[in-house]
């Protein structure tokens, strides 16, 4: 199954009743796995998780702690932004040149990478410590 499709196919069971937005985050760790989550939210809102914060979860937990492509897509009218808590959590695990993939439901598509999304990332470099330690 493509990163695509796995995206799109978990969007289906998104758990979003506040918001009406569903979202599905499918990435592909080092292994060449692809591991799939869809935003779950909550009465309480901000107890409500995001998309890529489960498909990092589902990576994780299969053992993988690299990741090397991203995928997300919702129905809005411009391909979906992952949010800012996200693009810090997805560059935990993925280099600066990682290719990440936004999309709509009706199939537009824009390509960008962690880095870009995400310049001047907070890391172990600002804490003093080697960057072996994190993504950088
Ligand atoms: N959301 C995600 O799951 N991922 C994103 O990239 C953007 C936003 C969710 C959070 C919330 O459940 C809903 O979309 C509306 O903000």
């Amino acid at each position: 199954m493509s990163l695509k499709a796995a995206a799109r196919n978990v969007r289906e069971n998104a758990y979003a009743p506040y918001s009406g937005f569903q979202v599905g985050a499918a990435i592909r760790g080092a292994s060449g796995a692809i591991y799939a989550g869809c935003n779950v939210e909550n009465v309480a809102y901000p107890q409500g998780t995001c998309a890529e914060a489960g498909a990092i979860a589902a990576m994780v937990a299969a053992g993988e702690t690299r990741l090397s492509e991203v995928y997300v897509i919702a129905d809005g009218p411009e391909p979906v932004a992952p949010c800012g808590g996200c693009r810090q959590k997805l560059r935990e695990f993925g280099a600066e040149d990682v290719p990440v993939t936004m999309a709509t439901l009706a199939g537009t598509e824009a390509r960008t990478t962690l880095g870009a999304l995400l310049p001047g990332a907070f890391a172990t470099t600002h804490m003093g410590l080697s960057a072996e330690a994190d993504a950088s």
